[in-house]
């Protein structure tokens, strides 16, 4: 069984959808541990009703990133974590988990990559009247969204769309392209 830890600083709607997908069992894994850096975070209760372990950590408490990422990594190592899956951990990872993990981090954001990196993505798309909006999942690298592409899914945004609506419509896209995306790896791999 592959062992997950999802990083995620919000609402956890994705960490939501990839605990579905290993409980109807599309999803051959596991979540072992939730790694949050939001002490008031929705996703912290969400792992907290399914009895998975939850690391809150706060980035300020620690003297360096160092620090702050070796003690996420301890953790990871007592979980036997073999894959970080970022879910809206809006945060750059440094060399300690990035050295730990080599092609096994992976980020969900809600643009058509290389567009619209960084915060706000839909918004920035919006201002910039795309017409075609998606969401990509990749590898994470030191950059902000950057890393390897792995798959993406696009769609065609109605003049008379509100934001709410695209905001469904990414997150309808992103529930299940993610789970998936990560199956077919997993597979990939054995
Ligand atoms: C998602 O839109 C994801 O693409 C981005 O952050 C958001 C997280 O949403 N990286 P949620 O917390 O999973 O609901």
């Amino acid at each position: 069984m592959t062992n997950l830890a999802v990083f995620a600083s919000g609402t956890g709607s994705n960490f939501d959808a990839l605990q579905k997908a290993i409980e109807d069992g599309s999803l051959s894994a596991q979540i072992v541990l939730l790694v949050c850096d939001r002490p008031n975070a929705a996703v912290i209760q969400k792992a907290i009703r399914k009895e998975i372990p939850v690391l809150v950590i706060d980035p300020h408490h620690y003297s360096s990133k160092m620090d702050y990422e070796f003690k996420i990594l301890e953790s990871c190592k007592k979980h036997q974590v073999s894959w970080l899956i970022l879910a809206g951990y809006m945060r750059l990872l440094g060399e300690t988990l990035l050295g730990a993990y080599p092609d096994h981090i992976m980020n969900i954001h809600p643009s058509l990559l290389p567009a619209f990196k960084g915060k706000d993505a839909i918004g920035q798309a919006i201002a910039y009247g795309v017409k075609i909006m998606g969401v990509t999942i990749h590898y994470v690298d030191h950059t902000m969204d950057g890393g390897t592409i792995i798959s993406q899914e696009s769609f065609k945004v109605d003049s008379d769309w509100t934001r709410e609506e695209i905001e469904t419509r990414v997150h309808q896209i992103e529930h299940q392209l993610y789970p998936k995306t990560l199956q077919q790896l997993l597979e990939e791999q054995q």
